[in-house]
């Protein structure tokens, strides 16, 4: 038994996270955890929220709640949501906790005392009349290259030019409306990074095994241009972590806050605190601290493929600098994007299915399996109405669904609702018996090494072994000249079902559930030794038919959905 650290990026808190989001980070790893647990090994499984930074400030001022009523809220509503994925979470933290504040305040202590932080003055654009310096998105103007009315402080949404404050004609507050800004100096620290440089490029060659999209994008970042940029970890906002240095004041820095990607990767350790906080468990430093013990654990993250810069240099900085033994990752995965529907998911848009939105629709498990069976790792992928209508009907419903239903039913109409007696295993069980064994040993080798899709492709060839055998066999027709090899064809049948549910669990928890609970049985052992796993459920054992498992997706329905979310939500 191994032990396995698990973490997702982090989701934004401002707003319900599309399924591209999903499919990109939660919900892969979460196949993962499920997949480790159910192969007997130690998981601590963490995601949060990402709660700080100007996009939180933002939307909390569209909803016209004060920031951390909002956060609170969102956390409750997306922490129901990853309920209703049955993301199985040992903790969903938040990067607002007081864990999180003292650890960021820690590390920005321990980064300062080994000369890695410098303070570097700049001016900014200053509000008086809203007695704060304003980010670049709360200042708008007029475009001095298209003349769109309201353009902001960075790029101009008209014509898309990037743009810079002092650019803007006439600009004004968003906040107050103040047209009185002036550009005022202000002090920011700064993270050495290129100090660093050095020490993280020998640590990205040497991680061996890693994907070629996650090391060629922290090269590139190592190597390009002058190479690795310092990086301002400080704003003027008011939300945000107060930065000290450890538990002293900074003295210069008051009023301003830690920039939110520097708080929210140290959200993955003081996650671990809150889970112990939490009473769910009781030492965090051993799976977080090599000098406790995490020298012993496995750490995997999975993440976009936006956030890799800040997962393969910027976290690991402050790690390494930090002198402090932390555990650092071991792999990555990371993934491309989902598109819907021929052009992007967009939150700021409200373009394509939103998780809320999908769990009115239909059972989670109908989401995990196309998901996952599509996910984008190796380029882009797409989601059509078209596509998962015909993947879930097909996988689920005629080949899982189907299975189960033809067994359960014709077992009980001829032998009643117990695994039936008589019989013994011939060649054709035998074969099939081989034909698993190899695919299921394929089926653990994909899982380990996180390849989804393979893994989706070989489970639903290990259900489709199943129906051909049962269309080979045909114990309806034996039945008729020899009911006892029916009775054994329908007894190994029945096992499948079990194996099925334990193998299957990682892609639908809620479908597996209910398989174990109609076979009568809490028995998830892993089929190692797959004629041993067939055995499982012993002659006479009592058994029910469950209700059909998946109902397909109608065209009707499948129009009806296609039509609704063509647009835009609001
Ligand atoms: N909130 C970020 C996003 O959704 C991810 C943050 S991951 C962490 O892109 F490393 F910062 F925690
Ligand atoms: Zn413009």
């Amino acid at each position: 038994m191994a032990r396995h650290l698990i973490t997702s990026a982090i989701p934004y808190i401002n707003g319900v996270k599309h399924l591209g989001n999903l499919v990109g980070s939660q919900l892969p790893a979460d196949l993962f955890a499920r997949y480790l647990r159910g192969r007997g090994h130690e998981v601590l499984f963490l995601c949060a929220t990402d709660e700080h930074g100007t996009p939180a400030e933002l939307a909390a001022a569209k909803a016209g709640k004060p920031v951390a009523e909002y956060c609170a809220e969102m956390w409750q509503v997306q922490s129901d949501l990853a309920r209703g994925f049955r993301l199985s979470f040992d903790h969903f933290g938040r990067s607002s906790s007081p864990r999180n504040h003292a650890l960021t305040q820690h590390f920005a202590g321990r980064l300062a005392e080994a000369g890695l932080i410098e303070e570097r003055l700049e001016t900014q654009m200053y509000s008086p009349a809203d007695g704060r310096f304003l980010p670049d998105r709360y200042i708008e103007g007029t475009c001095p290259n298209c003349g769109f009315d309201s353009a902001r402080g960075d790029q101009c949404d008209n014509c898309t030019k990037q743009l810079d404050p002092v650019d803007l004609i006439d600009p004004h507050s968003t906040i107050s409306g103040s047209t009185d800004l002036e550009m005022r100096e202000t002090k920011h620290l700064y993270l050495l990074q290129s100090k660093m440089k050095d020490q993280l490029q020998d640590w990205i060659d040497t991680r061996e095994g890693w994907p070629i999209l996650t090391t060629s994008i922290a090269r590139k970042w190592l190597t390009d241009g002058d190479g690795l940029q310092d990086r301002g970890i400080t704003r003027d906002l008011d939300w945000g972590i107060p930065v000290r240095r450890g538990d002293q004041d900074w003295p210069g820095m008051e009023g301003k806050v830690f920039y939110v990607w520097f708080d929210a990767p140290i959200e993955y350790i003081a996650c671990a605190q809150e889970w112990v906080d939490a009473g769910k468990g009781d030492d965090w430093e051993r799976w977080w601290r090599t000098d406790q013990g995490a020298d012993d654990v496995t750490y995997t993250q999975f993440m976009g493929k936006d956030n890799v810069p800040f997962h393969t240099l910027s976290f690991p900085c402050t790690i390494l600098g930090s002198g402090e033994p932390w555990k650092l990752v071991d792999y990555i995965k990371s993934f491309n994007y989902l598109n819907y529907d021929g052009g992007q998911f967009s939150t700021s848009r409200g373009r394509g299915v939103f998780m809320d939105q999908a769990l009115e629709l239909l059972p989670a498990d109908f989401w995990r399996w196309w998901l996952l069976s599509h996910a984008p790792e190796t380029s882009d992928s797409e989601f059509t109405w078209e596509a998962f209508q015909q993947g879930v009907n097909k996988d689920l419903a005629d080949v899982l669904g189907n299975f189960v239903s033809r067994v359960t039913k014709f077992c009980r109409s001829k032998f009643g609702e117990t695994v039936p007696a008589g019989g013994s295993y011939g060649p054709a069980e035998q074969a099939l018996i081989d034909e698993l064994t190899t695919r299921i040993r394929a089926y653990e080798g994909h899982m380990d090494a996180i390849e989804i899709r393979k893994s989706a492709a070989e489970l639903r060839a290990i259900w489709s072994a199943g129906n051909e055998y049962l269309q080979a066999a045909a114990p309806w027709a034996t039945f008729k000249e020899n009911p006892d090899q029916a009775a054994a064809q329908i007894r190994l049948a029945l096992n499948l079902i079990r194996l099925y549910a334990v193998l299957s669990a990682p892609f639908i928890p809620d479908a597996a559930a209910r398989l174990l609970s109609a076979m009568n049985t809490l028995d998830t052992a892993w089929p190692d030794d797959v004629a041993a796993a067939l055995a499982a459920l012993p002659e006479g054992h009592a058994f029910s038919v469950p209700d059909n498992l998946f109902d397909k997706i109608t065209d009707d329905q499948r129009d009806d959905w296609q039509a609704r979310f063509a647009g835009t939500r609001s």
